[in-house]
């Protein structure tokens, strides 16, 4: 789960998946990460943290990294949570192999949609309920995919 600054949107969305996929049997190794490095080491953002917790998901732990080429070995899919992330990404990459692994998060909610979830950062607490519940609905109907 790639955002920008890996503090708002990404860890709620590591955060959920994790939750969704540990409640559907699914061991996936799953993690966030942000393009623009201006927060590694930081704890996500308190509002981020606290909506979390109100729907019983603590992460709290977690660190705010920067993607690296590395990931691209890592992980089977990486998903963008907005297209200048999508941008950024397809920047660090090295081939259209590598670009074969990414895919715009909320196309899974609406294929061919090509919409960002917005970046509650720019604004109040109020932001991050909204920002929650659509990547929760995105994250249940991608653990739904992988049912069968
Ligand atoms: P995020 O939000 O990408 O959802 O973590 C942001 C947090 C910080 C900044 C930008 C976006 N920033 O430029 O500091």
């Amino acid at each position: 789960m790639v955002c920008l600054g890996n503090i708002c949107r990404s860890p709620i969305a590591e955060g959920v998946l994790r939750k969704l996929a540990h409640d559907a049997g699914k061991d996936w190794q799953i993690d966030s990460a942000g393009t623009n490095g201006l927060h590694v080491g930081e704890a996500p953002h308190r509002s981020s943290q606290k909506i979390c917790k109100q729907h019983g998901i603590d992460i709290c732990k977690q660190k705010a990294k920067r993607f690296t080429i590395k990931d691209f070995e890592q992980y089977d899919i990486i998903y963008a949570l907005a297209s200048d992330v999508y941008e950024d990404i397809a920047a660090i990459a090295k081939n259209d192999a590598q670009m074969t692994k990414v895919k715009l998060f909320l196309n899974e909610l609406e294929e061919g949609s090509n919409a960002s979830v917005p970046d509650p950062w720019y604004g109040g607490e109020e932001g991050y309920l909204p920002v929650y519940l659509l990547i929760e609905q995105t994250c249940k109907k991608i653990v739904a995919k992988h049912r069968a």
